[in-house]
C-alpha cells in the first residue's frame, strides 16, 4: 500500500523524508514525491518509477525546508505517472497531501468542486482533499484546523493523510480514519509514518493514531484531537525495536534474513507461551477458560497467507479440541451473510493487523457480538486493538512482501492454542499434550535443516523455474502447504503456480500434467493412510511424464524414487510437518525468483499490507 512520512523539527526534512520513504519501499509503490515549506512557499517534486528517480531530482534541485510530506503511491485511481503523483495540491498551491487509502465519494465530491471552478490535474481521489480544505478556507473557516475539520466530515472511506500549509510553516497536520498512521517522537523533532520502519532510527517513542483522530504537529508540542474537534489525551509507547531490525543484517533480501529467522521466532513463541510443566501458557488471551469450554463453534477469517494458516488452523483444531472449524477468505465473508452468532469464536489472522477485508469482517462479527481472537504480528493494529483477545506472534517486523516467518508463527500459534484449549475442554489428555510441545520445541532445529540444505534447493529452483507453470500437490495438514508453496512462487518469480488437493488432482488438473510441467509433491510421512495415498497421486503424475518435485523425509528412499528431485527434511509429527515443509518452499521460490531475476522484496503489483478492500 501506499506510504506516508513527515517531519517536522530543525533538521533538513528532504534527507529525512526520503529515509523514511526508503524504509517503507517493502509496502509496495510505483511512484513517488516530496513536498516541503520553505520561505512562506510551498515546493513539490514527484517521480513514478522506484525513489532512485526522486533522488536523482532532489540532487538535480534540491529542496530547502524545515517541515514536509513525503510519498510512495501504490495506485489505485489513476495510473502510475508523475501527475498522479503525491503529494496533491489545492488550486493555489497553498496545501499539499499525501494520502494512505481510498476516498470512496471522491467522483461527486470532484464534480461538485468542479462546478465551483475547480480544474483537477490529476485522476487520483486525493486531489479532492487540498481542494476541499481550500474551499473551507473560501467560506470563512477562521482557522485551518476548523477548514480541516469540515473538509474531512465530507470524505467517505478510509483515509490516512499528511498535510501541510504555506500559511502554518512550523505545522504538520496527521489524520487517520481506516488507514494506519504513527507519530513518532524524537528529540526536539517529530516525525509521522505509515509504519514504525520508518522512523524507527530517530524515534523512540510513538503514538499510534486511532481511527477518527487527527494531529497538529509541532517540533515542541503535539495536539490530538478527534475529527469531531474535541481534545484527547495521547498514548505514548516506547518502541521496543532495533533499528537494525528492520535492516537486512547481512541478507541479500528481507525474506532470505526473514525465512532465515523462523527457527529464532518459534523458538521465542515456546518460550513464552510454554510452561515449565511443558504445558500451553496462554492465560493472558483475553478469553477464561469457562469460555473455551461452552464455546462450541469457530470461525476463522483472513486473507492470502493468512487464509492458509487458516486452512491449517481449521484441521488442527477440529483434530485437537473436538470443536467445529470453519474457515473463510475475508473478501467473501461478510458478503455471503455467515450464519455466526453468541456461540461462534472468530478468530482472525493477519500479519499486519491493517488489512481491510479481514478488518471489515471482525467489525460483522463483533456486531453479531461474537468474541474475536485475533493472532497478529503487530502491536498497535488496528486488528489488535478491536479485538477480544489477541496472540501476538512477536517476529518483529516483516519487510518482504512476501510472507514468511509470520506464516510458520501463525501455525505455531495454532499449535499452541490448540493445546491449550484441547487441555480446557479435555478433549486431548495431557500426555498428547506434552508430545506435541515436546515436538513443536524439535521443529526450529528441524528447520535449520532445511535451511543448510538451501545450496540443493536452489539447483532444483535453477533446473525448474522456466516453465509456464507449476503444480503443487498436498493432502490434509499439508494441503494448506501445497497452497502456501504455489502462492509464494506465483508472488515473487511471476511463474504462475497452483496449489491443489491431491486427491482433487484427477478431477481436472491432471489433464495439465505432461514434461514441461514440474509438480510439487509433499509427502512426508504420516500415521495414517494419508502417505501412501499421497504416493498414489505421485505415481499417477509420473504416469503422465510429469517433472516430480517431492518434499520426504530424511531417508525415504521409496518415495525419492519416484521423484526427479528430492527435497529431503527431517521428520517431525504430522501435524507439525508443515512448519518445516514450508521452509523448503519458501526456498524453492526464493530461488527460483533470483533465477527469474524479479524484485524479491518488492515483487510488482503487490503491497505488504492490503488496507483497501
Ligand atoms: C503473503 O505473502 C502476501 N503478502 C499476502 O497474501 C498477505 O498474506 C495478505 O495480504 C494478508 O496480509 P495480512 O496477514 O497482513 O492480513
Amino acid at each position: 500500500m501506499c506510504g506516508i512520512v513527515g517531519y517536522v523539527g530543525q533538521r533538513s526534512a528532504a534527507p529525512l523524508l526520503m529515509e523514511g520513504l526508503r524504509n517503507l519501499e517493502y509496502r509496495g509503490y510505483d511512484s513517488a514525491g516530496l513536498a516541503l515549506l520553505h520561505q512562506g512557499r510551498i515546493a513539490v517534486c514527484r517521480r513514478v518509477g522506484r525513489l532512485v528517480r526522486l533522488e536523482e531530482a532532489l540532487a538535480e534541485t534540491p529542496l530547502e525546508g524545515h517541515v514536509g510530506v513525503g510519498h510512495t503511491r501504490w495506485a489505485t485511481h489513476g495510473e502510475p505517472s508523475e501527475i498522479n503523483a503525491h503529494p496533491h495540491l489545492d488550486s493555489e498551491g497553498r496545501i499539499a497531501v499525501v494520502h494512505n487509502g481510498i476516498i470512496e465519494n471522491f467522483s461527486e465530491l470532484r464534480a461538485e468542486l468542479q462546478a465551483k471552478g475547480h480544474r483537477f490535474v490529476s485522476e487520483t481521489d486525493t486531489e479532492v482533499v487540498p481542494r476541499l480544505i481550500e474551499e473551507e478556507r473560501r467560506r470563512g473557516a477562521p482557522t485551518l484546523i476548523v477548514a480541516l475539520i469540515r473538509a474531512l466530515a465530507r470524505l467517505r472511506g478510509a483515509f490516512a493523510l499528511g498535510i501541510v500549509c504555506a500559511d502554518e510553516p512550523d505545522a504538520l497536520y496527521a489524520v487517520r480514519e481506516g488507514s494506519p498512521l504513527i507519530i513518532g517522537l524524537g528529540e526536539n523533532e517529530t516525525f509521522i509514518a505509515s509504519d514504525v520502519p520508518a522512523v524507527l532510527r530517530h524515534a523512540r517513542r510513538v503514538i499510534y493514531l486511532r481511527d477518527g483522530e487527527m494531529a497538529v504537529i509541532r517540533a515542541d508540542r503535539i495536539e490530538i484531537r478527534r475529527l469531531d474537534g474535541t481534545v484527547v489525551q495521547p498514548e505514548i509507547r516506547e518502541i521496543d525495536l532495533q533499528p537494525e531490525a528492520a535492516e537486512r543484517a547481512g541478507f541479500e533480501t528481507f525474506m532470505l534474513k526473514e525465512i532465515h529467522e523462523q527457527p529464532r521466532v518459534i523458538r521465542g513463541l515456546v518460550r513464552d507461551h510454554v510452561d515449565a510443566e511443558g504445558r500451553p501458557k496462554l492465560d493472558d488471551l483475553g478469553l477464561s477458560s469457562d469460555y473455551f469450554q461452552i464455546l462450541r463453534r469457530v470461525m476463522i477469517v483472513s486473507c492470502g497467507t493468512a487464509y492458509h494458516a487458516a486452512l491449517y488452523g481449521k484441521v488442527l483444531l477440529e483434530n485437537v479440541t473436538g470443536l467445529a472449524v470453519e474457515t473463510d477468505l475475508g473478501s467473501e465473508f461478510r458478503y455471503r451473510g455467515p450464519r455466526i452468532e453468541r456461540d461462534t469464536l472468530v478468530i482472525a489472522v493477519s500479519q499486519s493487523g491493517e488489512t481491510a477485508d479481514t478488518l471489515a469482517s471482525v467489525r460483522l462479527a463483533r456486531r453479531k457480538r461474537c468474541k474475536v481472537l485475533s493472532i497478529c504480528n503487530v502491536r498497535g493494529s488496528t486488528l489488535a486493538r478491536e479485538s477480544d483477545a489477541v496472540f501476538f506472534t512477536n517476529c518483529g517486523p516483516e519487510i518482504g512482501v512476501a510472507s514468511t516467518k509470520a506464516y510458520t508463527a501463525q501455525l505455531t500459534a495454532f499449535v499452541l492454542l490448540a493445546a491449550h484449549i484441547g487441555l480446557i475442554r479435555e478433549e486431548l489428555d495431557p500426555t498428547r499434550v506434552t508430545e506435541l510441545i515436546a515436538g513443536l520445541r524439535a521443529v526450529p532445529d528441524a528447520i535449520h535443516y532445511v535451511l543448510d540444505r538451501k545450496d540443493s534447493i536452489r539447483a532444483i529452483a535453477y533446473k525448474h523455474h522456466d516453465g509456464p507453470s507449476s503444480l503443487y500437490l498436498g493432502r490434509k495438514f499439508n494441503y494448506p502447504t501445497a497452497l502456501e508453496g504455489a502462492l509464494k512462487n506465483k508472488e515473487i518469480s511471476y511463474q504462475h503456480a497452483e496449489g491443489y488437493a491431491a486427491g482433487e488432482m484427477k478431477h481436472g488438473p491432471i489433464a495439465l500434467i505432461n514434461e514441461y510441467m514440474p509438480v510439487i509433491c509433499i509427502c512426508t510421512r504420516t500415521l495414517d493412510e494419508v502417505y501412501e495415498k499421497m504416493i498414489s497421486n505421485i505415481r499417477e503424475v509420473e504416469a503422465r511424464h510429469g517433472r516430480i518435485i517431492v518434499v520426504a523425509n530424511d531417508g525415504d528412499e521409496r518415495v525419492r524414487a519416484l521423484a526427479e528431485d528430492t527435497i529431503f527434511v527431517p521428520e517431525v509429527m504430522d501435524e507439525l510437518s508443515p512448519i518445516v515443509n514450508i521452509v523448503a518452499l519458501q526456498l524453492l521460490a526464493y530461488y527460483a525468483a533470483q533465477a527469474r531475476g524479479t524484485d524479491i522484496d518488492k515483487p510488482r503489483n503487490l503491497a505488504k499490507s492490503v488496507t483497501v478492500e
